[in-house]
């Protein structure tokens, strides 16, 4: 098969940088073991967040991090979270009841983390047990000057200067767990609303991330109906970005035909690979409630904010952590790819969560860290970002090949991406690029001998990326289940 390349013209969208975020929060081991290990660990840390997690999310140039949930966000008080007092109180999670929560990791630590790897903060506030005045005295905590009462508790905490956060999560998109009221969609923009309006003399410089749908409540009709809502009152503007989650897998949709993690036939692989479909689905659908529904003009975006595969393997006895195979490794690619080609309207995707817990980037157990085939992925990727999407074309179809190409904004370089999605057929395939001059200056290539292969801590590097030859080029033959990536110059 041939893959013709073809620049569109200048006003072709660009792949946001944010596409590769990430999320964390409170649950099992992601936070406590797997980010913060305290000042005294014997474990490498700076300020007592892990190093080696650190040091990886730089590699990776994470866009954004979102804290401190999900879930938790609908529990979390964050003066527990400051200074020097932190006792730990109990965690109201059902399934945690017996549990304490630590609050050594807060709100200066999440935000000093993320001024060591470069993330944007996203905090996601309180609307279940919280009020707007907590919120209040929260954004003044993080963004008011040190005259203010808040912003001089700061101060004495270590930082004079405020943080300046521009992005605020209103709620967590679990409706049907948490937030008993959210079926409603107006129950939803009636706080919504409360919330933005609190602070909207700073709104300029805010980006408030609103409630779109998350996969549980199966109510396609509820973000228009909020937005409706949310945007009736003519002085009221929509929220800047709509939230989406969305896991698929054996636990979750798709159930049984998955398989589980580590078991699973290549029906299950195929039948995992096809729920992909349902993340293309949501983000139409999405983008045509906010044409429809947030008002003329309006500017609203996509924050994907919770995505990946839920194995049958994460309970809650076992803290949510599941095994992650190249088969993983191949669905975060198509993910990836479906964000990218969708750039016009995502602005954020979050994989979930950092360490430890579902389709996870860190794996670790005390001093012990491994990188799993996810980080692996968005390593590969990540000279798609901030690059402008060029068209595809196909001389042929093959429902196995799966490609993304990018151009930088100066013209000099081209990324592709090709997936192989098939367990044993190696393809063909030629480029045609859209101009002469084209040197290949680097490719690589994620793959392994067989799909059910995995990354342990005695053997942290069977799926990575590897350099790949390309003496034939433009043709060359994609092996199966296969990820590759392309850099091109002139
Ligand atoms: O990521 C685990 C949980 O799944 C999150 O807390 C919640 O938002 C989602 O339903």
């Amino acid at each position: 098969m041939n893959i013709k390349l073809v620049t569109l013209k200048k006003d072709a969208f660009y792949i946001s940088k944010y596409i590769h975020s990430v999320f964390f929060e409170y649950f099992g081991r992601v936070i406590y073991d797997g980010i913060w290990v305290g000042r005294d660990s014997c474990v490498p840390n700076i300020d007592g967040i892990r190093l080696d997690v650190i040091e990886g999310c730089r590699e990776l140039g994470i866009g954004a991090m979102r804290w401190p949930g999900g879930c938790c966000a609908d529990h979390y008080h964050w003066k527990n979270g400051i200074g020097k007092e932190r006792p730990p109180r109990m965690h109201p999670m059902p399934d945690k009841a017996n549990q304490v929560w630590r609050h050594d990791f807060g709100t200066d630590e999440f935000l000093r983390l993320c001024e060591l790897t470069g993330a944007e903060p996203i905090i996601t506030v309180n609307t279940a047990t919280g009020s707007t005045e907590e919120f209040l005295d929260w954004f003044e905590y993080v963004n008011a000057p040190k005259e203010t009462k808040y912003g001089a508790m700061r101060a004495e905490n270590g930082h004079p200067e405020p943080y300046n956060v521009r992005y605020w999560g209103i709620g967590n998109t679990d409706e049907n767990v948490w937030h008993i009221d959210y079926n409603n969609p107006v129950a939803y923009a009636q706080d919504y609303l409360k919330y933005q309006t609190v602070v909207r003399d700073d709104r300029k410089n805010l980006r408030f991330i609103g409630l779109g749908l998350s996969m549980r409540h199966g109510l396609p009709g509820w973000p228009g109906k909020a937005l409706d809502h949310i945007t009736r009152n003519q002085r009221a503007v929509p929220p800047d970005l709509l939230s989406i989650h969305h896991y698929v897998g054996g636990a979750k949709q798709g159930g049984q035909l998955c398989g589980d993690a580590i078991n699973f036939d290549d029906n299950a692989y195929y039948a995992l690979l096809g729920l992909l479909d349902r993340y293309q689905y949501d983000i139409d659908l999405h983008k045509m409630v906010i044409r429809e529904h947030a008002g003329p003009g309006a500017k609203t975006k996509i924050c994907f904010d919770e995505w990946g595969i839920w194995h049958p393997e994460a309970t809650t006895a076992n803290n949510l952590n599941q095994r992650q195979t190249l088969r993983d490794a191949i669905f975060a690619a198509l993910s990836l790819h479906i964000f990218y080609r969708n750039s016009d309207i995502v602005e954020f995707a979050m994989e979930t969560q950092l360490c430890n817990l579902l389709q996870s980037l860190f794996e670790t157990s005390g001093e012990k860290c491994f990188r799993t085939p996810t980080f692996y992925v968005m390593k590969l990727l990540k000279e798609h970002l901030g690059q402008r999407l060029i068209h595809v074309l196909p001389d042929d179809v093959d429902d196995f090949i799966d490609t993304v190409a990018s151009i930088s904004e100066d013209g000099s370089q081209i990324t592709v991406s090709i997936v192989n999605k098939h367990l044993y057929d190696g393809k063909q395939l030629s480029l045609q690029l859209p101009s002469d001059g084209w040197r290949v200056a680097k490719a690589d290539i994620l793959t392994a001998d067989e799909i059910h292969a995995m990354n342990t801590f005695d053997s942290p590097e069977v799926i990575r990326d590897c350099p790949f030859q390309m003496d034939a080029f433009p043709s060359f033959t994609l092996p199966p289940h296969s990820v590759l990536r392309i850099c091109l110059q002139k």
